[in-house]
């Protein structure tokens, strides 16, 4: 089968090494040999995300653990401030409502990253607000939040506030330091720039929210954090997890640390500024400003309202090129690419073609 060329969001193209650490005879997830892999997995990403924290690998994806978030260190009633600057904005607000959270959305236009003022703003109007929370790279407009630029002056005048981020998408293509940002919970997932397969969500909590969720009346189980820590502590998942989710993240942060996690984000933001150049050039229109555009995924809109699902049912069945659809308000008329985790520039450069010829026919 001839290759096709897959640019989504995640999950991604995966290196050979991680194809092969996911391929070896199973085995037990209670075993020494699993222990010794986990804990180093552990500790690796903690290094990738500059924290002493825990972090814990969960058998599930980004959205459980983003559940956890709210499960473990909230009650009903509690006030959350949630900035809306995307689909994942939009869907961590409707989980903390589930949850019967009085959810308090902070909508920003698409394309614009969180903005310090409003979140203070709002904080200030809302004074018994517990919670904070913001995504660093919204996947679905392709806007890149810097984090510090909310945390300081945010942790300096709420020394309490409960400061969530949504680095699913964002860890592995960029730096993150949780510790020196003062983030008290932060998540991503195996599939995504870490360059694993799907298969587990990450969540690092710092230490003083285990006060937080003995105060926590939500109910919990699967995703109960402290059934997960106890078993952490012997380096071992509460439920049975993905084995080979294990394996391959681990070999995976092993070749990014390798690497030099900083050689990777330059080349993450060097493959984003070739998508945005490229598509600019052939007519395509990217609506996140540079500035905040996001090295990991990149949004583009077709020109005159051409018919998005059209454009990419023409990419994949005579290109072989798959892209990921556009989101939210880009659905109908935009597509987006990823570049992060394993995928290369020469993919980037055949997708890009690819979306030439058949812009040109259509
Ligand atoms: C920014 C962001 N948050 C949350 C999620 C949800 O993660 P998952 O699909 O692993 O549950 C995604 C997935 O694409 C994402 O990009």
């Amino acid at each position: 089968m001839e290759k096709e060329v897959f640019v989504i969001a995640g999950p991604l193209p995966i290196h050979p090494e991680v194809m092969k650490a996911a391929s070896v005879p199973m085995f037990s997830h209670r075993s020494p040999r699993f222990q010794v892999i986990f804990q180093r997995t552990a500790e690796n990403i903690g290094k990738i995300i500059g924290t002493k924290n825990d972090v814990y690998l969960v058998p599930s994806s980004g959205t459980g653990c983003m559940e956890a978030a709210i499960a473990n260190f909230f009650s009903e009633g509690d006030t959350i401030i949630v900035v809306d600057n995307g689909l994942f904005g939009q869907k961590f607000a409707a989980n903390c409502r589930k949850f019967r959270l009085n959810t308090v959305v902070l909508k920003e236009d698409w394309g614009q990253p969180a903005n310090v003022e409003r979140i203070l703003s709002t904080l200030e109007s809302t004074p018994q607000a517990k919670g904070l929370f913001f995504v660093h790279s919204e996947t679905s407009a392709g806007v890149l939040t810097e984090v510090p630029d909310i945390t300081r002056p945010v942790r300096e005048k709420y020394p309490d506030l409960v400061i969530i981020v949504d680095s699913v998408s964002g860890i592995g293509a960029c730096p993150f330091c949780m510790d020196a940002w003062n983030v008290d919970v932060v998540v991503t997932a195996s599939q995504k720039a870490l360059g694993g397969i799907p298969g587990l969500g990450i969540i690092s909590v710092h230490e003083r929210m285990w006060e937080y969720y003995a105060s926590s009346d939500l109910p919990k189980y699967y995703f109960d954090l402290n059934n997960i820590r106890e078993e952490h502590k012997n380096h071992m998942t509460f439920t049975t997890p993905s084995v080979y989710a294990v394996t391959a993240l681990d070999r995976a942060v092993q070749l990014l640390l390798e690497e030099g996690p900083e050689n990777r984000y330059a080349y993450c933001r060097a493959m984003r500024d070739y998508v945005i150049e490229r598509g600019e050039k052939m007519g395509l229109l990217v609506p996140t400003k540079l500035e905040y555009a996001t090295p990991s995924v990149t949004s583009l809109l077709l020109p005159d309202n051409m018919d998005a699902v059209q454009f990419r049912k023409k990419l994949l069945e005579e290109e072989n090129v798959m892209v990921a659809p556009g989101l939210g308000e880009y659905g109908p008329c935009g597509f987006r690419i990823g570049h992060m985790g394993y995928i290369q520039m020469e993919d980037l450069e055949a997708a890009l073609d690819g979306c030439q010829r058949v812009l040109n026919r259509m």
